[in-house]
């Protein structure tokens, strides 16, 4: 080797779910610290599609931090791919077959981060060729950590996270989220929600899918749905549910993978009756024709 090259230092010995930890819980704490602090306000696919420099600055700062220990590993963040679902869907395309892949949302629930409504979280997953083997999702608002790692279970404050027991409709509560899509997602997602509401407790819109997710795993939750979703806001989220013993498919009932984008997530009990009643309110946001 030339010796004027220089080697890189790399922080080794360091544990996929410490790093994961440890950048979710260091940009959480950045996150809230500048609550209240947007200066730049930006709009992506629509009025409604929100970022902000926090949402940027936090993912550099993931970045930074991940290939400090992993050089070589990759890295999907939401705000390193070009806005709207075509784009999304190609990077993942692009991305799914590394050996390593980081799949980061540094503020999921930007909206919410913006009025100051305290729900939105960090998600960061890591898939080990397409499976999804770490997951953590941080709420600074509640300084809650909630982490999975495949086949070791999902914690939360250090505790085992159970999802609920709920086995009929009747007695469960859901979350959904509302689609920015207006042309379809969004009327299909009222399709659901009408078809559901009736049926269930209640349902909540929080604001935040990978939130939504963690509290499902840790039983708050009996279930969530939604529609138009990216990898970044269900990886991490896909696995602290089935960790927890719940079940996460697409709205056909498909196994989750990378590539799922319409999402019903449940304690496992009531999945099949959230799927069928979706299916017949021709609620499911895949096309017919
Ligand atoms: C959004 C949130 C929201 C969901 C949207 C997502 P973002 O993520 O998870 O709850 O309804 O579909 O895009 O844009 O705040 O990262
Ligand atoms: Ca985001």
């Amino acid at each position: 080797m030339n010796k004027k090259e220089k080697v890189p230092y790399v922080v080794t010995s360091k544990s996929y779910t410490a790093v994961a930890i440890n950048c979710a819980a260091k940009a959480g704490e950045w996150i809230k610290s500048r609550i209240g602090t947007v200066k730049q306000l930006s709009t992506k696919t629509s009025a409604q599609d929100l970022v902000t420099e926090v949402d940027k600055g936090a993912e550099q700062m993931i970045r930074k931090l991940i290939l400090t220990h992993f050089p070589d590993h990759a890295i999907l963040g939401e705000e390193g791919v070009e806005p709207g679902a075509e784009a999304s869907m190609k990077a993942l395309e692009a991305a799914k077959e590394e050996p390593y892949l980081w799949i980061v949302d540094p503020i999921d629930g930007t909206t919410n981060y913006v009025h100051g409504f305290p729900f939105y979280s960090v998600s960061i997953a890591l898939a080990h060729k397409g499976e999804v083997i770490v997951g953590v999702v941080y709420d600074p608002s509640r300084d809650e950590l909630f982490i999975a790692e495949k086949g070791k279970g999902a914690y939360v404050h250090g505790n085992p996270t159970l999802v609920s027991k709920e086995s009929s409709l009747s007695q469960s509560l859901l979350a959904t989220g509302f689609p920015m899509d207006t042309s379809f997602n969004l009327p299909q997602n009222m399709a659901g929600l009408q078809a559901l509401l009736p049926k269930v407790r209640n349902v909540r819109g929080g604001g935040s899918a990978a939130l939504h997710m963690a509290y499902v795993a840790a039983g708050r939750l009996s279930g969530y749905w939604e529609l138009g979703l990216n990898a970044w806001d269900v990886a991490a989220g896909a696995l602290l549910i089935q960790e927890s013993g719940g079940k996460v498919t697409d709205t056909e009932g498909r196994p989750y993978d990378l590539a799922v984008r319409n999402v019903v997530a449940t304690n496992g009990a009531i999945h099949e009756s959230v799927l069928d009643t979706l299916s017949e309110a021709e609620a499911t946001g895949f096309r017919k024709d």
